[in-house]
């Protein structure tokens, strides 16, 4: 594996995994595409006070992260489950600058890196943690979603999660009302959606994308 640290171009950090030449985030910026995309137009787009949430990609823990701090801002419940196939070291996870760039302290990014595979802990007030370490192809859930940020790697790198059985399987465990939203805005991964049965609305992207696809379950 090899994973080497970047700085996007809003001052945050983000890894590249060299292997498949892909970047865990916009190399516009990290923080501002993670805020754009997961918080404003999933988290804040649920629209709920109890939150169940299921993450495609623990990777950096950025979009855990600033999920805790809107969570806690406005006094959302979530119960966070995190799904990874590839764990970052203890020396990648140190490197990056979110607390310092959000300027807050790290003690719960470090909890949330540092917390065990497989258990549940609470990570403040309003926010607990599972991160679940399983391939998203094998992985079944147990409870239902209210909210699903879909942030694997693209599907021109991974085809295979891009599918119909993948997206079938996600909207079958979320809850009526539920938001699936992503990066990607490709035509034929709307199509799957809406095949699946999703109502799919594309949005405005954020600095460097032009637009970005949120799904409903109605
Ligand atoms: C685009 S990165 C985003 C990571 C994370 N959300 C963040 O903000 O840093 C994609 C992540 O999905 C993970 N991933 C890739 N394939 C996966 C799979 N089949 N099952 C679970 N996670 C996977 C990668 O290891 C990587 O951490």
């Amino acid at each position: 594996m090899n994973l080497e640290i970047i700085i996007t171009e809003d001052g945050s950090s983000s890894i590249i995994n060299k292997d498949i030449n892909e970047c865990y985030h916009s190399t516009s910026g990290a923080i501002n595409e993670s805020e754009h995309i997961y918080i404003e137009n999933g988290l804040l787009a649920c629209e709920k006070k109890e939150i169940n949430t299921l993450e495609i990609g623990f990777g950096t823990g950025l979009n855990a992260l600033l999920t805790q701090i809107i969570c806690d801002k406005n006094k959302i419940n979530n119960n966070y489950h995190s799904i990874e196939n590839l764990q970052i070291s203890t020396t990648k996870y140190l490197a990056l600058n979110y607390c310092k760039q959000l300027n807050i302290k790290n003690d719960n990014f470090i909890k949330m890196h540092s917390s065990s595979w497989g258990e549940k802990i609470t990570i403040s007030k309003y926010f607990s943690l599972l991160k679940i370490n399983i391939d998203l192809q094998t992985f079944h859930p147990t409870i239902k979603y209210d909210l699903i940020y879909f942030d694997a790697f693209s599907p021109k790198k991974q085809p295979e999660l891009w599918t119909y059985d993948i997206f079938k399987k996600l909207y079958n465990n979320l809850n009526k009302n539920g938001v699936l939203v992503t990066y990607c805005a490709k035509g034929a991964f709307k199509r799957i959606l809406k095949k699946v049965g999703f109502e799919v609305f594309s949005l405005k992207g954020p600095i460097g994308k032009r637009e970005i696809t949120q799904a409903i379950k109605r």
